[in-house]
C-alpha cells in the first residue's frame, strides 16, 4: 500500500477498532454524535476505498454511487447487514462485510433477561419500589409466569437461537424451534431441540423468541394471524429486527390481553416506538441493547476493522457476506 486507502468510519466505535484502520488507511471518524444526516453521509463518502458503518446507516444505491468507483468494502460494525443493499453492491463488485458469532452468547444474554424480565415482571415492580407503593411483602403482588419447565419456541435456530437453546436446558424447558431448514438430528439431539412447522411453534409455545434475519420473507412473519394463534397466557421476545413483527398489530394484541406479554430490543421504525406500546405494562421495552457488553462492542469493532483492512488489502475477508462476488 504505497497510496494508503481511505476509508469512512460513521460514528465512533471503541479505539481498538479505530486504530487498526488508522495503522493502515488515511480514516475519516465521524465526530458527529449522531447517526449522519443523510446529506453529509453523502458527501463524507466521496471517494472513499473503504466504509465502515452501522446498523442505523442506510447503505444503498444512492450511497454506493456517491462514494464512487473507488469503493471496494462496506463493513458493517454488526452482524444484521439488511443496512445494506447487498445485491446493488456484488452488482458492483464491492465487498459487504459483518460480524458474526462474536456478539452470539452477549445477544442471547439480552435476549434471555427480556423473557426473565417479562415473564417475572421486573420492570413493572421496579417502578412499583420507586413510586414508595411497596408496603411489604404480598400474597398476590405482582404474580408472573415460571420460566423453569415451560415451553421455548424458537424462531430462527441460527447462532443466536442455538445459543438459546443452549440456555434453556438449565431451565428444565421444552425446546422446539422454526427455520428455513432443519439443522443436523446430531445438533437436534445435543440442544435437546425438535423442529415445528411455524405455526405449531406458535401454538405450543410458552415464551416465543425470535432470532432470524430481517429478509423480505421475515418482513412482518409475526403479524395479527400469528399473533391469533399464540396462547393467552404466552409471550413474544424479540431481539432480531422490528419488521419482523407487525407492531401495531403485536400493541392490539397486548392491549386486549389475547397474549400475555411482550419484550423488545428491536422496533419496526427505530427509533421510533409505536405510541401505544408504551402505554402498556405488558411489554418491557430496550433500546436495541443486544450486542451492547464493553467486551462484545469491543471484539465487534477488532472484526469489522480486520475486514475491512484485509479487503483493501486485495484479501478475501474472513466474514464476507456477498460470497459470489470471488472470481467476479
Ligand atoms: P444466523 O446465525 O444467520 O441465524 C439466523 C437463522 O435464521 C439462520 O438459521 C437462517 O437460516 C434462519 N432464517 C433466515 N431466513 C429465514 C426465514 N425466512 N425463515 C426461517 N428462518 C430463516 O444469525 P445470528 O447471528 O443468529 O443473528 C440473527 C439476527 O439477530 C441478525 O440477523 C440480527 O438482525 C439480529 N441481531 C440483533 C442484535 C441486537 O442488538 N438486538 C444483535 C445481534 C443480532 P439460513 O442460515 O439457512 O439462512
Ligand atoms: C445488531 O443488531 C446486530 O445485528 O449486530
Ligand atoms: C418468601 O420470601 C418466602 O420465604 O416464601
Amino acid at each position: 500500500m504505497s497510496v494508503k486507502p481511505k476509508v469512512l468510519i460513521t460514528r465512533k466505535i471503541p479505539e481498538e477498532g479505530i486504530k487498526i484502520v488508522m495503522e493502515h488507511c488515511t480514516t475519516e471518524v465521524s465526530d458527529f454524535d449522531g447517526v449522519l444526516p443523510r446529506e453529509v453521509l453523502l458527501d463524507k463518502v466521496k471517494e472513499k476505498d473503504g466504509i465502515l458503518c452501522l446498523l442505523t446507516d442506510t447503505i444503498d444505491q444512492e450511497v454506493m454511487e456517491a462514494a464512487g468507483p473507488n469503493l471496494k468494502v462496506i463493513a458493517n460494525y454488526a452482524v444484521g447487514f439488511d443496512n445494506i443493499d447487498v445485491e446493488e453492491a456484488t452488482r458492483r463488485g464491492i465487498m459487504v462485510t459483518n460480524t458474526p458469532g462474536v456478539l452470539t452468547e452477549t445477544t442471547a444474554d439480552l435476549a434471555w433477561t427480556l423473557m426473565m424480565s417479562i415473564a417475572r415482571r421486573i420492570v413493572e415492580g421496579d417502578k412499583f419500589v420507586r413510586a414508595g407503593k411497596f408496603r411489604g411483602w404480598e400474597p398476590l403482588l405482582l404474580l408472573g409466569t415460571d420460566i423453569y419447565g415451560s415451553t421455548l419456541g424458537i424462531v430462527g435456530f441460527g447462532r443466536i437461537g442455538q445459543a438459546m437453546a443452549r440456555r434453556a436446558s438449565g431451565f428444565n424447558m421444552k425446546v422446539i424451534y422454526y427455520d428455513m431448514q432443519r439443522v443436523s438430528s446430531q445438533t437436534e439431539n445435543e440442544l435437546k431441540a425438535s423442529f415445528r412447522p411455524l405455526p405449531e411453534l406458535l401454538q405450543e409455545a410458552d415464551f416465543i423468541t425470535v432470532h432470524v434475519p430481517l429478509t423480505p420473507e421475515t418482513h412482518h412473519l409475526i403479524g395479527e394471524k400469528e399473533l391469533n394463534m399464540m396462547k393467552r397466557e404466552a409471550y413474544l421476545i424479540n431481539s432480531a429486527r422490528g419488521p419482523i413483527i407487525d407492531e401495531k398489530a403485536l400493541a392490539r394484541a397486548l392491549k386486549e390481553n389475547r397474549i400475555r406479554g411482550a419484550a423488545l430490543d428491536v422496533f419496526e421504525r427505530e427509533p421510533e416506538v409505536e405510541p401505544e406500546l408504551l402505554k402498556l405494562d405488558n411489554v418491557v421495552l430496550a433500546p436495541h441493547l443486544g450486542s451492547a457488553s464493553y467486551a462484545t462492542r469491543t471484539k465487534m469493532a477488532v472484526m469489522a476493522a480486520d475486514n475491512l483492512v484485509r479487503v483493501l488489502r486485495g484479501e478475501t475477508p474472513p466474514n464476507l457476506v456477498n460470497r459470489e462476488i470471488i472470481g467476479k
